[in-house]
């Protein structure tokens, strides 16, 4: 017990770090930073703005997306200083190791299966949403049944089809005089394009980092040209009337509208932020770390961040907020710029399904490299840090990361996941804020290429933010959360603890 927290000494991570252990170093600075653009821009842009903006802040959701961009700043500039001074694989992990210990880096690597296996599944589940919707306009139907989570509730809604029975599409249907119990249902068995895009993307990643990346690229060419289109022609389309008001009045329930409505559309799109930091966990493909991961880590955050504030200006100036309560808010508004633009429609359908392709790629490549470190430092069995002998990919935790997602997505709702994915990366984000705090009191003397500017200010304030947020978060999603860790422990206190490299050293 009394090596609980001892620390993992940053000559023997450095030692680490020059090694590439198996893995290959083929990635530049600008495949880093589409790495990362890879696993931000996705559902959280594609998906959640519209509710976000519809239920809770208005226009101003424009605010929501500064104060989430602003925590999420705070945190990418820890994350660059810690991954330009111990560029490894293991991500906040491997931060915790060497800064608050063994026990701390155990949480925050059980935690960080939350962001990068879950979002993975969480985003397959936006992906099925997205495929179903292309395929019906062009009249393949995929029974609905098996494209739900099981045992999820779906209703016959009127010259719409198959939909989830929600609170939401309840109240509705009541406004328009329908009960809801009077419409057909049925009950989701498996959601079976989730599965099916998680089977492939994991099969992608076994064969290798380089064609992964490459994949990726494509896919981050395919949805930043769309959104910049999106941009650039519905600019001409803003009707200035749609951003007065520009806070609604809060209808004095806290969270809808107003100031408070902001706050809580700030919790809500920080799923759309979540990503950057899976840069840090490609360090040992990575040509030149110390210098580029700085780069690929805010150069993502920092494209990614001024693309949603200018998707949000337009989209609440092209169509009212009321009107984007939808899975797919970006349609909705070019269905706003009239008929004449209605090609881009399915353009922007393909646009984001080849962004939440990307999320799901980087996310499913992020896990089994954290599994790796883990592995390595005895904390998890030997076999999650085994790599293929030809692909040099870390193999058997890429087979089991695709499998676990899979079955996850397969089986679960997308909000009960969604968030769990962001409570958990929260729990990360404000760990590494306090580790930067903690490491240069430690540590002052390491080199660090790049340095975290104003400590402990922004880490301070980074931390705060990111804390704050997760108190918005819903009872239940704690509960889960609690849970999870619980687990976590006893799997550490069972099996780590006992097999750990350095403490048996
Ligand atoms: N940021 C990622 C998304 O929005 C997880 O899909």
């Amino acid at each position: 017990m009394s090596k609980l927290f001892i620390t993992k000494p940053l000559s023997q991570l450095l030692d680490e770090s020059k090694s590439d252990q198996g893995l290959r170093r083929s990635l530049s600075a600008f495949n880093l930073t589409t790495l990362g653009i890879g696993a931000v821009i996705g559902a959280g842009i594609f998906v959640l703005t519209g509710q976000a903006a519809a239920q809770y802040a208005g226009p101003a959701i424009v605010i929501s997306f500064m104060i989430s961009g602003l925590a999420c700043l705070f945190a990418g500039l820890c994350y660059a200083e810690f991954a330009s001074m111990i560029p490894i694989s293991g991500s906040a992990y491997t931060y915790a190791y060497a800064t608050m210990g063994e026990f701390v880096a155990w949480i925050i690597g059980w935690d960080l299966i939350l962001e990068y296996l879950f979002a993975a599944s969480t985003v397959a589940v936006g992906w099925s949403g997205y495929v179903v919707s292309f395929l019906k306009d062009f009249g393949l139907v995929i029974p609905a049944q098996f494209t739900a989570a099981l045992g999820s509730v779906l209703v016959e809604v009127p010259q719409i089809g198959y939909k989830l029975a929600t609170p939401e599409l309840t109240k509705s249907l009541a406004d328009s005089g329908i009960v809801i119990d009077s419409l057909p249902h049925l009950t989701g068995v498996l959601n079976l394009p989730a599965m099916f895009i998680v089977a492939i993307i994991s099969m992608l990643l076994l064969i290798g980092i380089r064609e992964s990346a490459r994949f990726n690229n494509v896919m981050v060419v395919i949805k930043v040209f769309v959104i910049l289109l999106f941009i650039g022609i519905g600019f001409m389309f803003v009707n200035k009337a749609n951003w007065h008001p520009f806070i609604p009045e809060n209808t004095g329930v806290w969270g809808h509208y107003g100031w408070s409505g902001i706050l809580r559309g700030a919790a809500v799109i920080f799923f759309a932020y979540i990503g950057f930091d899976a840069v840090s966990t490609a360090a040992q493909e990575s040509k030149n770390p110390q210098r580029d991961m700085p780069i690929g880590i805010l150069g993502s955050l920092g494209i990614s961040t001024i693309l949603y504030i200018l998707v949000a200006i337009v989209l609440t100036g092209i169509v009212s907020y009321t009107f984007l309560n939808v899975a797919d808010p970006i349609a909705v508004g070019v269905n706003a710029m009239g008929s004449g633009l209605f090609w881009l429609r399915p353009i922007i359908k393909i646009a984001a399904i080849a962004g939440l392709t990307s999320v799901i790629l980087v996310m499913l490549m992020g896990q089994p490299r954290i599994f790796f470190s883990m592995a390595k430092d005895g904390l998890l069995p030997p076999v999650f840090s085994k790599i293929h002998p030809r692909f040099k990919t870390p193999y058997v935790s890429t087979i089991l990361t695709g499998f676990v997602a899979m079955v996850v997505a397969g089986i679960l709702p997308i909000n009960i996941l969604g968030e769990l994915v962001s409570i958990g990366t929260l729990l990360a984000f404000a760990i590494v804020c306090i580790g930067i705090i903690v490491m240069r009191v430690k540590r002052p003397d390491i080199e660090r290429t790049f340095k975290t500017p104003f400590v402990p200010l922004v880490p301070i304030l980074g931390a705060a933010i990111c804390i704050y947020l997760m108190v918005s978060l819903p009872l239940d999603t704690w509960i889960r959360l609690i849970v999870w860790m619980s687990i976590g422990f006893l799997i550490y206190f069972t099996y780590g603890i006992k097999k750990s490299k350095l403490r048996n050293k």
